[in-house]
Parts: C-alpha cells; structure tokens; sequence
C-alpha cells in the first residue's frame, strides 16, 4: 500500500530532513507518526501526498512510485488520497457545505450526487446542521471535523492526518480520533503524525517514532 525505500530528503543546504527512511504501511493499517518537533514527520507526509519530493529513494503508493510521477498526474494520485492540514486550509469565504463540496467538483459527479454525500459526510462528523455557516463561525473543534469531512468525502484509499488535534482540548481531540477510528475501521488506511501522547494512548495502534529524520522505533 505505502512502501518508501530509502529515502532522502533536505530543503536547501540544511541538515537532512529525512534520512534514509525505509518502511511499509499496509492496506487498512492505522499508523501514528510521533517523536519531536523538526523530527521530519509533515515532511513525510508532504512526500506522501506529493507535495514534496524527495532527493533519492522510492516513495511507492498503491504499487506506483510517485517520487517520478508526473507533475500533472498527481491531481490522480490525490483523490485516492485525504489530506488533513495541521492549518485547516479551509475556505473563510464558503459555507461549511462548500467547503465540502469542492472536493467533489473536479469529479464527474452531478449536482444532485454531490449535494448527497455532503451532506452524508457532514452528518457523520455531526456538523450537518451547521452546514450554512462560515468556517469562522465553527470552533476549532468543529473546524477540525470539517477538514475530516473535506478529506474523506471523495472515499480516499489513504487518509494523512497532520497534527489533527494540534489546538483542541482532550474532549474534542478524542472525537477526532473516534472519527479517524471509524473511518479506518470501513477499511481505509490512515496515517496520523502527532506528538499528543494520549491520542496515542487512545488509538493503540502501530507508532512510528522518528527522530532528527531517522525511524528510531515500529519499523518493519
Ligand atoms: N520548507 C522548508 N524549508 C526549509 N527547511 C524546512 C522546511 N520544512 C521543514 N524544514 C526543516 O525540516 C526539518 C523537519 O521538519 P518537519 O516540518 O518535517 O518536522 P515535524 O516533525 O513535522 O515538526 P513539528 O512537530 O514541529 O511539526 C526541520 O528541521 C525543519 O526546520
Ligand atoms: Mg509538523
């Protein structure tokens, strides 16, 4: 499912980010990426999603290598796959419900089936009834839940999570990872980086802990 083989990766001259990186997550596996600030974990996820590339090595999703993958066929690449920004990203100017949606718009689906599944994705994170409303008008909790909906509507293969619960308090940090659980459970792969030590202790699951670029444990 995601496999990267020797991987490097630096920005510039400075120390590398990534080094030598090696690991396989499988199908249906829910994975935390943990260990300390600058460890290189939003790095591995860019690479993941294509937003990085790296220097050398092999980052293989679903049987492709996408370290050589073209620039124009990465959109294909990212609709199998959800990303969860540590920085939301929503749109300030689009209703809940918009924000939602354009992520179904670059599909073929018609009006009436994305009007459908957004509303179906928006009651499952139980913000259906918000649906008209700004993204300022959320609180961060609920503007978390809205990027879960954003990054699983299109039924993604992979969900990367960066940080989702960064700025919550432990109640609404535990509904994220409930979410998360829930959507792993129907079969989807997700990738979580986190340095909370109880969504940790919540998930229990396979914990991936890199330090100064290096996986130092839950290697396989
Ligand atoms: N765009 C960039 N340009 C230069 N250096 C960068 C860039 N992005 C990350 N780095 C460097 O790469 C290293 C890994 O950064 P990364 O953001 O992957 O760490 P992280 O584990 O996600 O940290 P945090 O827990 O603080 O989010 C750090 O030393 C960082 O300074
Ligand atoms: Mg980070």
């Amino acid at each position: 499912m995601i496999q990267l083989f020797h991987v490097y990766k630096s920005y510039g001259r400075h120390r590398a980010a990534l080094e030598d990186i090696t690991f396989r997550i499988e199908k249906g596996e829910f994975a935390l990426l943990t260990g300390p600030s600058g460890a290189g974990k939003t790095t591995l996820l860019k690479l993941l999603f294509g937003l990085e590339r790296p220097d050398s090595g092999q980052v293989v999703i679903q049987n492709r290598n996408i370290a050589r993958l073209k620039e124009s066929s990465l959109p294909y690449l990212r609709r199998s796959i959800g990303f969860i920004f540590q920085d939301f990203k929503l749109l300030q100017k689009k209703t809940v419900f918009d924000n939602v949606a354009v992520a179904l718009q670059i599909t073929a689906a018609s009006p009436t089936e994305i009007r459908r599944r957004v509303l179906e994705v928006l009651e499952s994170v139980g913000l259906e009834h918000k649906r008209e409303l700004l993204p300022v008008m959320l609180s961060a909790g609920e503007q978390q839940r809205l990027c879960v909906a954003r990054s699983i509507v299109g039924h993604p293969t992979i969900v990367l999570a960066d940080e989702p619960t960064g700025n919550l308090d432990a109640d609404q940090a535990a509904d994220i990872v409930d979410l998360l659980k829930a959507i792993n459970a129907k079969g989807t792969t997700v990738v979580v980086a986190t340095h909370h030590r109880e969504i940790v202790s919540r998930v229990q699951r396979r914990v991936i802990v890199l330090k100064q670029g290096k996986i130092v444990e839950g290697n396989r």
